[in-house]
């Protein structure tokens, strides 16, 4: 490996969301423990960008910014060099992040009370983006057969056949599942959604996280006609971890559609972006792809690690493995314990901080998902934890 993956890093009192949402669970929690929640890494960011930034320094003037040319060709660059996604520049909207793009979507492209469509368990801010905007949630069960999970496509039809549901919001790779739709679920979801007049979101955040034998094709790709009611939103800040620098890549072919949403998104002063946001993507995209490689086999190994771990050491725990993403949705219903209980346990026993299934929906209920961003040790560690915790308990 290039880059260091296995340095433990000390969050604690920096203000991440994960380590103070651990301390506020457990303030007593011991001090080697690292937190397995919300979504961000504890790998410090590629040396590439920090370098670029740091030399962006010494001349920048951090004043009032707009997209620049080299940052443009950053952007447009990646999805063709990576996908094969030919897009243009004028098809780029810039957001803080893709929640507040997907509020302004919902509220651009659809009127109260109407239906609006995810596939459950689903990423929780899709949900509060639906009910907050006083929209209808429809909610669709994905299948779940042993853990893989599939889109219920006669579910989805009729749902999209009901003339009030007005859009559909798809995650790509899914989170929390971990499955990368394939081509043909991809299309057939495009299908349904043009016959049905669909409007349709695809937060495609986590596609740099493909595991080897995978492939993740942009929706945009799979079907012409779905252009003019499509959005597709991008980030760097699963990839490259830049959650904080808040930037969003938001891709839009339809003029009339982007202009739509641009007119929201103003409304919200939700596309107002800083020198540094700008800079540290277009190092991103540009110097740092070695660092995103080698961050995607360390996912995979740390996936691989969890599913042999459980299988061989507690198997009542199931822990699929992922297609994409770096979360694994592990099945913790054999274990016996409410959903209460288990929460209790894993917070005050086990010292196991993980994000709770049932924040993703009820299909979540008796489920964890386990962050698979850290060093392969530290995971190790938080495993070997849990299950000692868990034996213990069960001698009692
Ligand atoms: C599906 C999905 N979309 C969006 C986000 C957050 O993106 P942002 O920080 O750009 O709002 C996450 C973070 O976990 C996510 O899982």
């Amino acid at each position: 490996m290039m880059y260091d993956f296995q340095t433990r890093i000390n969050r604690e009192g920096a203000g991440s969301f994960k380590w103070d949402s651990m301390q506020a669970a457990n303030p007593e929690v011991s001090s080697n423990v690292v937190p397995l929640s919300i979504a961000d890494m504890e790998f410090v960011n590629a040396p590439e960008i920090k370098k670029g930034l740091q030399k962006y320094l010494e001349t920048a003037v951090l004043g009032y910014q707009a997209a620049y040319p080299s940052f443009i060709e950053a952007v447009v660059d990646w999805q063709e060099k990576r996908y094969g996604w030919s897009i243009q520049s004028d098809w780029l909207v810039d957001a803080n992040n893709v929640v507040s793009a997907i509020y302004a979507a919902v509220q651009a492209f659809t009127e109260e009370d109407d239906g609006v469509i995810i596939f459950r368990p689903s990423y929780p801010p899709f949900g509060n983006a639906i009910d907050v905007n006083n929209r209808i949630e429809v909610g669709i069960p994905l299948l779940n057969d042993e853990g893989y999970y599939t889109i219920d496509f006669d579910k989805f039809e009729k749902a999209a056949a009901e003339p009030n549901n007005k859009m559909l919001i798809l995650c790509n790779p899914h989170n929390p599942v971990g499955r990368v739709w394939t081509k043909e679920e991809l299309k057939k979801i495009a299908e349904i959604s043009v016959k049905h007049n669909l409007l349709v979101v695809s937060d495609e955040i986590w596609r740099d996280f493909t595991m080897p034998g995978y492939e993740y094709t942009p929706l945009a790709t799979v079907n012409d006609e779905l252009a003019s009611s499509l959005m597709t939103c991008t980030s760097t800040s699963k990839s490259f971890n830049l959650a904080g620098l808040k930037l969003a890549s938001i891709i839009i072919k339809d003029e009339k559609l982007r202009e739509k949403f641009q007119a929201e998104l103003e409304l919200m002063r939700g596309g107002v972006v800083g020198p540094l946001a700008y800079k540290g993507v277009e190092l991103a995209y540009t110097k740092a792809e070695p660092w995103l490689d080698e961050v995607v086999k360390v996912i995979d190994t740390n996936q691989n690690l969890v599913h042999d771990f459980f299988k061989e050491k507690y198997p009542k725990i199931k822990a699929p493995k992922i297609e994409g993403t770096y979360v694994q949705w592990v099945d913790f219903n054999g274990i016996g314990m409410s959903d209460e209980e288990r929460i209790n346990f894993l917070e005050q026993e086990a010292e196991f901080f993980t994000d709770h299934g049932i924040k993703f929906g009820e299909e979540g209920c008796g489920y964890e998902r386990i962050n698979l961003a850290l060093p392969t040790e530290i995971l190790r560690e938080s495993l070997e934890r849990l299950v000692d915790a868990l034996k213990e308990y069960e001698q009692v």
